[in-house]
């Protein structure tokens, strides 16, 4: 029913004030989880739904990102000459053929809503995805895939949700449904407080929307914290067009705040083919030793040692 998902957006404009000093003068969507940045993740995400326009609103300090997605040939060659095939491997084709990026700079950082709208020229009037790259999902398929496919099944815009406890509704924008209508959404509020909120399904970093929004975002003012609000024009979208509510199968990582990221590199840790027998094995020995700190033995670890089999 809904027409192909190509352009996909990523709004890395904000100013990461909760993971400061990291993101003094780099972006957080930079942070690394095992061996590939945030952004990188993401990327791989909207690839795999069918993205093919991927369009990054940048701001200051967002240099790196670029270079990032940008071919090196100076490292590749040097790669080549050190015949260290498989690191060449992981930095050729991060972006493959037939896929294209489009940067586009948000001059201030006024909110996720106006960062999206700074994507219409180059999303044009097609149906468009939403990815913040510091909400780490991990799927199969991945959180945009499925959203693609319950877009394919009804249509109208999408947006992922999640339960949350109700003492953290005022962290997120908060939606109440309908649930004998494929969860359409009939309202949605940005961080209200648990007394207020109409219900603990929590908005995520994954949307899924159609081109009108823009005329929306357009007309809003500033809302929530003296930002312009993806939400508040989401919420006028209401009235016009269905937009749904989607709970998406896998776990989710806030990797913008401290622990949500400290979290994420364990699951992948664990997970990495590389890492994970050994880093299983360290944090076993990490938890099962009270006295173990970076003071103690922890620290007098060195890089080669094994770790005594449980
Ligand atoms: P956040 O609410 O996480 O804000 O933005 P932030 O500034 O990045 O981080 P904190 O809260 O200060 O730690 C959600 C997403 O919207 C983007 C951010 O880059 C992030 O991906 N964003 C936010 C913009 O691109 N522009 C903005 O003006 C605001």
């Amino acid at each position: 029913m809904g027409q192909k998902v190509r352009a996909a957006v990523f709004p890395v404009a904000g100013r990461g004030t909760r993971f400061l000093p990291a993101t003094k003068a780099s972006p957080k969507e930079m942070l690394p989880v095992v061996d590939k940045p945030l952004i990188q993740y993401a990327v791989e995400e909207a690839i795999e739904a069918g993205a093919t326009k991927l369009v990054f609103v940048t701001g200051s300090s967002k240099r790196a990102i670029e270079d990032h997605f940008d071919t090196d040939a100076e490292l590749e060659q040097a790669l080549i000459a050190s015949g260290k095939d498989d690191l060449l491997a992981s930095i050729r084709n991060i972006v493959p053929a037939g896929v294209s990026c489009i940067y586009i700079r948000q001059g201030e950082p006024l909110g996720l809503g106006h960062a999206v709208l700074c994507a219409q020229p180059a999303v044009g009037d097609e149906p468009f995805f939403v990815h913040l790259a510091d909400d780490l999902i991990a799927g199969h398929p991945g959180c945009l895939s499925q959203m693609a496919d319950e877009y394919g099944r009804h249509g109208g815009s999408v947006i992922a949700v999640e339960t949350v406890p109700r003492a953290s509704t005022s962290s997120y924008g908060i939606v109440a449904v309908d649930r004998s209508d494929h969860d359409r959404i009939t309202q949605i509020v940005e961080k209200p407080s648990p007394e207020e909120a109409p219900s603990n399904s929590a908005v995520v970093g994954r949307y899924l929307l159609t081109a009108d929004i823009f005329d929306k975002l357009e007309q809003i003012g500033k809302g929530a914290g003296g930002e312009i609000q993806l939400t508040d024009g989401i919420a006028d979208l209401l009235g016009d067009a269905s937009v749904y509510a989607y709970s998406f199968e896998g776990e989710r990582y806030d990797c913008g705040s401290k622990l949500g990221y400290l979290k994420a590199m364990v699951a992948y840790g664990l997970e990495h083919p590389g890492t994970g027998p050994e880093f299983r094995k360290h944090l076993k020995k990490v938890l099962s030793d009270p006295s173990t700190s970076l003071t103690g033995s922890f620290i007098a670890l060195k890089e080669g040692d094994e770790y005594p089999e449980d």
